[in-house]
């Protein structure tokens, strides 16, 4: 692939990666006679929220795509996907501390510590900080071998994105339920492929070990 290709397909995905927040601004505005319904502060609440949680499995989901189908510019993405959730998931905090709540600053810090769901999203918003900051290449340069071990932070956050949405969906568990399979998946995969990268090269090392 040229790197003008390489550009064009970043501009595109880019551009998709705005999609929800352009339709949302569209909604807010009444453009084209639409409409965020009759509650919109809970409508633009739950959006955002389900577009950082859908983003945060879509950069899970790059890797193995990667590897089962072969398609190596996808990695080349995967930095701007998972700095799209943090953006989503950021926007979704502001519409609850600045629309919701109006900064209540009493009223977030009672929230964080005695609602459960909202503890466990705080945790995952905390989580995602140092991974943004981090996402860079001189980042990654300079933090070595510990780059990637920080990184793997992504996956306990993608378990409290999902209790997140467990716990608040007050009976309806379908979402819920289908999230929680999908990161499921995606940790799953993970965790065998790992499993089979350390059973191979246990199995290649007295192969390279000098004979006695
Ligand atoms: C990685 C972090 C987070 C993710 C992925 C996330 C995702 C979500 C999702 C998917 C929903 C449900 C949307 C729906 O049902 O349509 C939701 C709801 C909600 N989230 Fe988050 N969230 C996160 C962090 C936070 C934080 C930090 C707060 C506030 C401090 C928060 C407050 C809420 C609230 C108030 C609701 C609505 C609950 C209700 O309708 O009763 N979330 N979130």
């Amino acid at each position: 692939m040229t790197k003008r290709q390489l550009a064009l397909i970043k501009v595109m995905v880019f551009c998709a990666c705005l999609g929800p927040l352009v339709w949302a601004t569209i909604r807010a505005f009444g453009i084209a006679s639409t409409s965020l319904g009759a509650n919109p502060v809970e409508e633009l609440l739950h959006s955002m929220g389900k577009t950082g949680l859908n983003m945060l499995l879509i950069t899970l989901a790059v890797t193995p795509v990667r590897q089962l189908t072969g398609f190596n510019t996808l990695i080349r993405l995967r930095r701007m996907l998972g700095q799209f959730s943090f953006f989503y998931v950021v926007l979704h905090f502001f519409v609850y501390a600045l629309l919701d709540l109006r900064l209540a600053w009493n009223t977030l810090a009672v929230d964080i510590t005695q609602r459960p769901y909202i503890t466990v999203g705080m945790l995952a918003l905390v989580a995602l900080i140092p991974l943004s900051i981090t996402s860079t290449n001189a980042m990654q340069r300079r933090l070595g071998r510990k780059w990637k071990r920080l990184h793997q932070l992504i996956y306990p956050i993608a378990v409290l994105g999902a209790v997140h949405l467990y716990w608040q969906s007050k009976g309806e568990l379908s979402a819920a339920l289908t999230y929680a399979f999908a990161v499921a998946v995606l940790l799953g995969y993970r965790l065998v492929h790992a499993a089979e990268l350390r059973s191979r090269r246990n199995t290649r090392r007295p192969e390279l070990s000098p004979s006695r």
